[in-house]
């Protein structure tokens, strides 16, 4: 009985009558033309043959234990595999995405023009260039340590070129290799995370706390200003730190980068320091970790070219590895990372390297900086948007995110319950460690008027969720159902910050 029902859930069978559910869950039935076809139960495949544990043939590999011990998919294209779900659902809806991350505006073109140019000379005898420097090409690098590092002592032989700021994350990981401890921030960008998964340098998945064991979670949050208390903290190999960070927009100070300079120092720990959005930091937060005097000592740095310049589908980035930062056996850092690039890495595109070098002329710099303002303006209309309704709002000054806070809600209903009612994709905050628990993460990358509309749709979801505390009166009914939803407590209203001590919403249920 149980493998015939199995053998129903696996196939895909055709005959033809009028539809009935089958499995109220799983199944909508066509009896009329005898179709299955799975609905909510997104692990059973419609496939044509019979039981695949019957007659797939498996080969005598086992699977990495390291792989196994990944929980679910990697989060954003598990965000797309839901949002393809639900256009499934809506197919007229129209379908806003400001989750993953990935820019919208078109390439400037004082940059394409040079990739353009590039492409077509190597149609030439004179203009074809085959494998390239594993380093990159001279001129960008050269280009890179005099823009982004002027005046802290990189020179253009600590600059390694790549196809992007994750991949080279994965080569530092390869480079650390897994007997290595790791802490990153908490919440943090999910492929630190992962690619030490992968690594073999982690515990299993402790569903308790939604940890993986042996990785210390530096917790970052509104009550710490999202640094992390060193103090307590333990000792890891390598800290992972990125700022602005991704996802909670926070830019740490110049002041709580010395005190993490001196904490890797004190413990010996090497600094992965993620600068992938310092072009969009509006105050004096420093745009590089190299500004902190010792920093070479203790750090590198990864950067792109993706969130400046749209290059998230052209793929380019670096990685700065300083000659001073040393192994405990004195052997440089920079020396293995390079036998790392020409083993794993046959170095960057030539078509994006030109782009890159583009990117960095004085019309390439003014460029970008318009491509980053464009997207910093989009912020301010999404932070203007949340706050006008009442949320807790942080980041989007310093980076193109904005954290908003839903006291005492799980961030994936949160998520679910925003894309059922406006169809827009956001990002769920736990997505990117427990610390994001009751979060949402709005991207700015968006066309303009998607972002107005989105705004729009927000402003009829939330709308009762007000500042004004006589609106909120006035709708206490709605608040009601609110408070009763999210804590039962004054507290919610406390900590939407639509709480008046002088008049407390008393009509309100307490
Ligand atoms: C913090 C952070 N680092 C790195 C990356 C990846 O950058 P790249 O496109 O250069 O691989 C991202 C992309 O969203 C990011 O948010």
């Amino acid at each position: 009985m149980a493998s015939m029902l199995n053998h129903q859930l696996s196939t895909c069978a055709i005959s033809s009558s009028s539809s009935t559910f089958f499995n109220k869950t799983n199944f909508i039935s066509s009896t009329s033309s005898n179709l299955s076809l799975p609905l909510k139960n997104p692990r059973i495949q419609c496939v044509a043959n019979p039981p695949a544990e019957k007659t797939t043939y498996t080969t005598k590999v086992s699977r990495n234990a390291n792989m196994a011990k990944l929980q679910a998919g990697y989060l954003f294209p598990e965000i797309a595999r839901r949002k393809a779900a639900h256009m499934l659902k809506y197919p007229d809806a129209q379908v806003i995405s400001l989750g993953i991350g990935d820019t919208t505006e078109p390439i400037p073109e004082v940059i394409t023009a040079a990739m353009a140019k590039r492409a077509q000379s190597l149609s030439t005898i004179e203009g074809y260039s085959g494998y390239g420097a594993e380093q990159g090409e001279k001129q960008l690098r050269s280009a890179i340590a005099s823009t982004f590092y002027k005046g802290l002592g990189i020179e253009e032989g600590d600059i390694f070129v790549s196809d992007g700021a994750k991949c080279d994350i994965s080569r530092l990981q390869v480079l650390f290799g897994s007997n290595v401890t790791i802490a990153v921030q908490d919440p943090s960008y999910p492929a630190y995370v992962d690619s030490g998964v992968i690594m073999g340098q982690t515990g299993q998945f402790q569903k308790d706390v939604e940890k993986y064991g042996k990785i210390e979670y530096m917790k970052c949050t509104p009550e710490n200003g999202f640094f992390p208390d060193l103090s307590t903290v333990a000792r890891s190999d390598i800290i992972f730190f990125c700022s602005p960070n991704n996802p909670t927009g926070a830019a740490a100070t110049r002041e709580q980068l010395t005190r993490l300079v001196q904490f890797a120092k004190d413990n010996g720990s090497i600094i992965v320091y993620d600068s992938a959005y310092s072009l969009y930091i509006s105050d004096e937060s420093p745009q590089s970790i190299f500004e902190i005097p010792g920093a070479k000592e203790v750090a590198l740095e990864t950067s792109s070219f993706s969130k400046f310049a749209g290059f998230t589908g052209v793929r380019l980035g670096w990685t700065v590895v300083p000659k001073e930062l040393l192994f405990s056996d004195g052997f440089p850092v920079a020396k293995d990372f390079n036998r790392i690039v020409c083993t794993c890495f046959n170095g960057s595109s030539n078509i994006p390297q030109a782009g890159g070098t583009a990117c960095l002329s004085p019309e390439g710099v003014k460029a970008m900086s318009e491509v980053v303002g464009f997207y910093k303006e989009n912020t301010k209309i999404i932070v203007d948007t949340f706050n006008s309704l009442g949320f807790k709002v942080y980041g989007g000054k310093n980076a193109p995110y904005v954290w908003v806070y839903f006291p005492g809600r799980s961030s994936w209903d949160v998520f679910a319950e925003i894309l059922e009612k406006t169809h827009i994709v956001t990002t769920p905050g736990s997505g990117f460690g427990p610390g994001g628990e009751g979060f949402i993460r709005v991207s700015a990358f968006g066309h303009r008027e998607n972002v107005l509309e989105a705004c729009r749709r927000f402003k009829q979801l939330y709308k009762f969720i007000s500042n004004d505390e006589s609106k909120l009166l006035e709708n206490a009914w709605i608040g009601k159902h609110m408070v009763l939803h999210l804590a039962s407590s004054r507290q919610v209203y406390q900590e939407l910050g639509v709480w008046s001590e002088n008049r407390p919403p008393d009509n309100l249920p307490q």
